[in-house]
């Protein structure tokens, strides 16, 4: 019988002496293999008495164990020095001057929001932000969306594992934003009225198909201050969407409709007329080849919300819309799949990006 203790030096040596990977795995193959030298070592414990066993067994597992561990570490620092060898071979520096001109363009969402951002600004809005990770107190119980309210249901939120907390303590449970109404509240809590302020941003929601991407873009809009009514909001909505679509022939039409921290409230549809049977925005939705799309909710801030923030009613008024920023991209630059929108494919981009050096002015003509 071959003696453990020989066969162990033996084929230490031989994985030591491995220089590559395929010389390695004879080792291995010559050792553990189905015929392998430490394999037939441990076969032949079956044929020894209980005696020779009791002394040979523990030699020879040794000796499996030690070769085992020994073709683990050679392994790794095998490939360990094959990839330090590659990345010697395949450095790359960062800091050389690109021999081509860069290709990447602006995408169209915020090709919009800077277009909002334009337009609003015009007409003395300010652009605000807000905390895209939300507590329920702002982005429900302030909007006049109390705990038991069924638009909680409808707003498939994404809610944070609750914190250890203490009891009551309900309005700090964190989620996603569902909307950016709460950039309201966060306004009206930061600032003294008169208040103009558009906040575009991103929002969540657990819904996705053609027409849903769980996170998309939508842009608030808030006015609050003395004597406003809904003629003022009407304005408003129709200055900034004939900006928006470059076109005199906007039509909107106001729907009745219900939001909590509206009220009264109202959807507001844009004519739409048809050419060549697409959709083009301009004309009037009741003309015979015309109908009307909904672009905005909107309405009257409701007193609760205004109260919610420390402000008294009864001298404060105000109106608010808010609107889906990628839907806007797609109706007037005619994409038609809102999941391309986020697919980060290079050939979109080039075919519906926009140029950076072409930045959105009113003059101009905010659509480059
Ligand atoms: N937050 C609403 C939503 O996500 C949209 C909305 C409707 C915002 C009416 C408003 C408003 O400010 O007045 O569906």
């Amino acid at each position: 019988m071959t003696d453990p203790d020989l066969l162990t030096s033996d084929l230490l040596a031989a994985v030591d002496a491995a220089a590559t990977p395929e010389a390695l795995e004879a080792v291995r193959v010559r050792a553990l293999g189905k015929q392998g030298e430490v394999t037939a070592l441990l076969k032949s414990l079956g044929g020894m008495t209980p005696d020779e066993r009791q002394v040979e067994g523990p030699r020879i597992h040794a000796l499996r164990e030690a070769v085992t561990v020994a073709l683990a570490a050679r392994k790794a620092s095998l490939e360990q020095a094959a990839l330090d060898a590659r990345l010697a071979s395949e450095t790359l520096d960062l800091t050389l001057p690109v021999d081509l001109p860069p290709t990447g363009t602006i995408h169209p969402v915020s090709q919009v929001m800077d277009e909002l951002a334009e337009i609003f600004a015009d007409l003395g809005f300010a652009v605000a932000t807000g905390p895209e990770i939300e507590d329920d107190w702002h982005n429900f119980t302030a909007l006049n969306i109390p705990e038991t309210h069924p638009a909680r249901a409808m707003h498939d939120t994404f809610y944070f594992e609750p914190q250890a907390r203490t009891a009551g303590d309900e309005a700090r449970r964190m989620l996603l934003r569902t909307h950016t109404s709460p950039v309201q509240i966060r306004t009206m809590l930061a600032n003294k009225p008169p208040i103009r302020i558009i906040a575009p941003g991103r929002t969540y929601r657990s819904d996705s198909d053609a027409t849903h991407t769980p996170m998309f873009h939508q842009v608030e809009g808030l006015v609050i201050d003395r004597g406003i009514t809904l003629g003022h909001l009407k304005w408003t909505l129709e200055t900034f969407l004939k900006a928006y679509f470059e076109r005199e022939d906007i039509v909107l039409r106001l729907r009745p409709s219900y939001f909590p921290f509206t009220e009264p409230s109202a959807e507001v549809d844009v004519g739409y007329t048809l050419i060549k049977g697409k959709r083009v925005i301009g004309g009037s939705g009741d003309d015979a080849n015309g109908g009307w799309m909904e672009v905005l909710g909107s309405g009257m801030v409701h007193p609760k919300v205004i109260a919610a923030c420390g402000l008294d009613p009864a001298e404060w008024q105000g109106f608010a819309f808010g609107c889906g920023i990628d839907r806007l991209a797609m109706l007037k630059y005619g994409m038609d799949d809102l999941r391309a929108f986020f697919d980060g494919d290079v050939r979109w981009l080039k075919h519906y990006g926009f140029s950076a050096l072409d930045v959105p002015t009113l003059s101009g003509g905010v659509g480059a």
